[in-house]
């Protein structure tokens, strides 16, 4: 019978180490179908969680050959024809490990209560009257309801892992913005501060969250709404929306960025000074020169058309 090996990263509470196991192959089975055959057969000190096997807990999420995956719907034979015999697997990135295949989501859910991620009803909802809303609000947050906290954007966000100090994890921004876009929330400002306050202006928009969540919610675009709600309520004092009115504003102008003025629109004259050296260095190595203004691009007419047309988009 042909072999699949399962390559595991396993955690025992005080030191990582590795174990390979081999069983039997069978058509048509999932990554979790070989966890639960390694247990059962093989070694039943393996720990992995998984609860609904129908991709709708999200208790089952790993890694697998670097990506994160729901591994009560992956098709085993898929990842195989695509990796060989021999699959990695590893807990979700970007999370405490307790045991093997099993992470920590107590601290994430200490942070995902911070963006307060309920429902605070308008004034005049009654319990009698209830929180209705048309199919049309409804469908402004249908995406964002699929989220079923898998963790797999958290596990592959490429700004969380270079620190969480500054950056929620994607699905933090997500349940945020939902609650935000609801038509029957009257309260905003409470998911949209703590997000703002933890990063909304910081995502390095590698769209990882996007491509590897397994129920097609795109984080970075309900990032990109958040930021977009969060200046229509006037919170703009800040860092990244000058910044994002600076870039804007260039592009509008040239359809080139000036590095100079940027930083000085960005961060305000006194802060920019403190960057001295490093402008210094830029400078001797060529890549600033003080004295050039950019040229318009060519095309800047059609560029200005483009920056027009999105901002007299609705949303
Ligand atoms: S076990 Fe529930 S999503 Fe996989």
């Amino acid at each position: 019978m042909e072999q699949v090996v399962y390559r595991i990263r396993r955690f025992d509470g005080r030191e990582a180490f590795w174990q390979e196991y081999s069983f039997g192959r069978e058509p048509n089975k999932t990554v979790l179908w070989g966890l639960q055959k390694i247990k059962e057969t093989l070694d039943p000190s393996l720990a992995f969680v998984a609860a609904c096997r129908s991709a709708v807990c999200g208790a089952c999420a790993v890694r697998v050959n670097g990506e994160a995956v729901l591994a009560c719907e992956t098709p085993l034979d898929a990842l195989t024809g695509r990796f060989g015999d021999t699959l990695v697997l590893e807990p979700l990135g970007n999370f405490p490990v307790i045991r093997d295949l099993v992470v920590d989501w107590e601290p994430k859910a200490v942070r995902l209560a911070e963006a307060k991620p309920w429902l605070m009803p308008k004034d005049g909802f009654t319990a009698a009257a209830g929180c209705r809303q048309s199919q049309a609000e409804f469908r402004k947050i249908n995406a964002q309801t699929n989220c079923i906290l898998c963790g797999a954007c958290a596990s592959e966000c490429n700004k969380l892992s270079a620190g969480d100090d500054d950056f929620y994890e994607p699905f933090v921004y997500t349940k945020a913005g939902k609650f935000v876009a609801d038509s029957r929330d009257g309260s905003p400002g409470e998911h949209l501060r703590p997000a703002l306050a933890r990063g909304l202006w910081k995502c390095v928009h590698c769209q990882e969250c996007v491509t590897k969540c397994p129920k097609r919610v795109a984080p970075a675009e309900d990032i990109a709404a958040l930021r977009r709600a969060s200046i229509r309520l006037g919170l703009a004092d800040n860092q990244g929306t000058r910044h994002a009115r600076a870039f804007a504003d260039d592009i509008a102008a040239t359809g080139r960025l000036n590095e100079i003025t940027m930083a000085i629109k960005t961060d305000g004259l006194l802060k920019s000074a403190t960057r001295l050296p490093y402008a210094l260095r830029l400078l001797k190595c060529g890549k600033l020169n003080p004295f050039q203004f950019p040229a318009p691009v060519e095309g800047i007419d059609g560029v200005r058309r483009i920056v027009r047309a999105a901002k007299e988009a609705k949303e």
